[in-house]
């Protein structure tokens, strides 16, 4: 029987993940909540944003939907998982309690350090003294980060002591993000990857490795973004190295969760650094990267629908991927990841050669508007990281639009 989808979300990532279902022989109708202008394109765009979780569930009954996917964090720390569980309806995602390994720093650490999972060592505070004091007695560069969900601006990796006084002050003195706790952290040199994996309890579906860049301008300057370019697979993650962050990282904190009594549902992403040649994880999130997902669905060769079917029945599935690179830049509104300007008009698309994923825009009047920081992801596809990045600089240089920025040197160190 063909299949109705949901997903929930507006991002790059569900543009690609919706690009994804669109090649699937089992779906015959996808929806997507909000969406966005290019997600309409291949999907029907339902009104709802995605906190509202009453609404998404009454729209899921009432539409006869077979499979429900999460794109944002949000969502799932709502409980949207627990919810069309209760009422009897298959969602691809976490439950509010599995979430917290990206919710909550603290709980993310805590069980690495029970499970003896790799990962930089670490102390928490709620008291300004306190902190202060431990990152006095210890080593610098060091790491601040807020426990609890900041949109990406919640880490400070502080090369002097008075950047990391200053990052404790303005957390856990003046509360820039909320009344909260810090975690102080081992600051680890390497070159990090996203391994992002579809866990069911302690069955695992690893994706292809992916390569973020966080920082906004060249050379990795500028303040921590949400990810401004991305490209899979990444070549210095060998075969040896992916087996090694499967086996001491992903599959102990699957089974760990389990053993715990959380068992984790969903995509379990490993923001991991080699460091001296180990995998080590800086971070874990409970849902799609972004812009990760945008560059390695593209290459996944297997039915995406199937694959998310059988995580979520916790069948055995193997999945098959293409040998090209696909590689992404992001372009951003000027000023993102701070204040940014909106409405400026986007041309050009239609002469791109190869795919774009919306990030943040709307349709007025017969014209793409920008109305997000992050706007649009622009690929390139190759037979090597070289030429998917030249492809991928092609297709930049054709769209028009006043109002954005991007980085030009996207995978630029590997290629
Ligand atoms: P996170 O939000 O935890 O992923 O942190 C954002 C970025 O800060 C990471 O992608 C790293 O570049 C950097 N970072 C976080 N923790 C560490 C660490 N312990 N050592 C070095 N860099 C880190
Ligand atoms: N690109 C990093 C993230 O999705 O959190």
């Amino acid at each position: 029987m063909q299949k109705k989808v949901l997903v929930v979300g507006g991002g790059g990532r569900c543009h690609a993940i919706v690009d994804a279902l669109s090649r699937s022989a089992r779906v015959s109708k996808i929806y997507c909540a909000p969406g966005n202008a290019g997600i309409a394109s291949q999907a029907e765009c339902v009104p709802v944003p995605v906190s509202d979780t009453d609404a998404l569930l009454d729209f899921a009954k009432t539409n006869g939907i077979d499979m429900t996917i999460v794109g944002p964090e949000a969502s799932l720390a709502l409980g949207i998982v627990d919810r069309f569980r209760e009422a009897g309806l298959k969602i691809f995602g976490p439950t509010k309690a599995a979430a917290r390994i990206e919710s909550s720093k603290e709980y993310a650490k805590d069980l690495m350090a029970r499970h003896d999972v790799p990962t930089a060592a670490y102390r928490t505070f709620d008291n300004f003294d306190e902190a202060l004091a431990y990152v006095k007695a210890g080593p610098i560069p060091v790491v601040i980060k807020y426990d609890g969900l900041a949109a990406g601006k919640g880490v400070v990796v502080a090369l002097t002591l008075k950047e990391a006084e200053d990052a404790l002050r303005d957390m856990l003195l003046d509360e820039a993000f909320g009344k909260g706790r810090v975690v102080v952290e081992e600051f680890l040199d390497g070159p990090e990857f996203s391994f992002m994996c579809l866990v069911n309890g302690t069955k695992i579906y690893p994706l292809d490795i992916a390569r973020d860049h966080k920082r906004a301008y060249d050379n990795d300057a500028g303040p921590n973004t949400g990810g401004m370019g991305a490209y899979s697979p990444v070549p210095f993650v060998t075969p040896e190295i992916r087996q090694t962050a499967l086996d001491t990282i992903i599959r102990p904190v699957a089974e760990a969760m389990v053993e715990e009594g959380v068992p984790f549902t969903g995509v379990l992403y490993g923001g991991l650094i080699l460091h001296n040649g180990t995998p080590k994880v800086i971070e874990f999130n409970a849902r799609f990267g972004d812009p990760e997902t945008e560059v390695v669905l593209p290459r996944l060769e297997s039915d995406f629908y199937d694959l998310v079917e059988a995580a979520v029945e916790g069948r055995d599935f193997d999945t098959v991927w293409s040998k090209d690179s696909v590689l992404g830049v992001v372009m951003a509104a000027k000023g993102y990841p701070g204040k940014y300007g909106k409405g400026y008009s986007v041309e050009g698309l239609e002469n791109v050669d190869g795919k774009v994923y919306h990030m943040g825009t709307a349709m007025r009047d017969g014209r793409i508007l920008t109305v997000g920081g992050r706007v649009l992801m622009v690929l390139g596809k190759g037979t090597s990281l070289a030429k998917a990045r030249k492809a991928a600089y092609d297709n930049v240089a054709k769209i028009d639009c006043d109002g954005l920025f991007n980085r030009t040197d996207i995978g630029a160190r590997e290629a």
